[in-house]
């Protein structure tokens, strides 16, 4: 079931809004496909496409991310730094373990569930503590 944006998830900070939601519907896109995947027709295009955001997303959105904490003086800064850190190693390793070419669709539904829970923990709990500083 797609996981929907909604004002909670607001941070007040229009350019990671944008970010956040871009990866709300990268991380509904999953389930997509992993019913390809169970019905052996994965579109490997577009779970390329989806690592190439995952890519972008841990380098660009998260130093942007923090780089606004920093400068906010924001009370959670280095708690939300430490989260991105290990979600990092979660990507890395995700990669080291699988391409766009040979991915299962047990890592797809590991991969989905992690992002789910990124969703709903992390941003909803820590990235919402931009707003106060806004
Ligand atoms: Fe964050």
């Amino acid at each position: 079931m797609p996981i929907q944006w909604s004002e909670q998830y607001e941070v007040g900070d229009p350019r990671t809004d944008s970010q956040h939601r871009n990866l709300f519907d990268y991380a509904n896109q999953i389930e997509q496909l992993i019913e390809q995947a169970r019905a052996g027709r994965l579109d490997r295009q577009a779970v390329e496409h989806l690592f190439v955001f995952l890519d972008a997303y841990v380098n660009t959105h998260f130093a942007y991310e923090e780089l606004c904490m920093a400068l906010r003086g924001c009370k959670v800064a280095q708690k939300n730094k430490e989260a991105h850190n290990k979600f990092l190693e979660f990507w890395t390793e995700f990669n080291r373990q699988h391409t766009p070419q040979s991915i299962s669709t047990a890592a797809l539904e590991n991969l989905h569930a992690t992002l789910a829970g990124w969703l709903t923990q992390h941003i909803c709990k820590v990235d919402v503590a931009l707003r106060s500083t806004v």
